[in-house]
């Protein structure tokens, strides 16, 4: 019984992360504002100055990180500034995923 309960609170907290949604997205959502929002719009909202990201194919992974790794046109790279954890961070802000 004891040794029950022991498992009980050994599993509570990853069970409590793991509903808690995607800490990444939280993560990626303060880079997007930091990092993006100046270009693509507060929370995503776009003024037509660039890409609209709500409109970025959700099965665009690699696309994504292309782009935000090395740029695009006029979009400026970020693989310099931004760890592949970051980057992949954003990618699960704004895929919603
Ligand atoms: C200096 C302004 C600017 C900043 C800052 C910026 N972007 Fe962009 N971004 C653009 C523009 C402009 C485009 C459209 C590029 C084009 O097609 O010419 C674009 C396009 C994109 C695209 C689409 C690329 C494609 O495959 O068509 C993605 C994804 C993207 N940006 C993500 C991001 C993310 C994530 C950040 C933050 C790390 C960011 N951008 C920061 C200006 C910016």
């Amino acid at each position: 019984m004891s040794r029950l309960r022991c498992l009980a609170i050994l599993l509570l907290p990853a069970a409590a992360t793991a509903t808690a949604g995607t800490p990444d997205a939280a993560a990626g959502a303060a880079l997007y504002e930091a990092h993006c929002a100046r270009c693509h719009g507060a929370n995503m909202v776009n003024d037509g100055r660039s890409f609209d990201l709500r409109t970025f194919p959700k099965d665009g992974h690699d696309r994504f990180l292309r782009a935000v790794t090395q740029g695009a046109r006029l979009m400026p790279p970020f693989g310099k500034r931004l760890t592949p954890d970051e980057i992949e961070a954003l990618w699960r802000f704004v895929s919603g995923s």
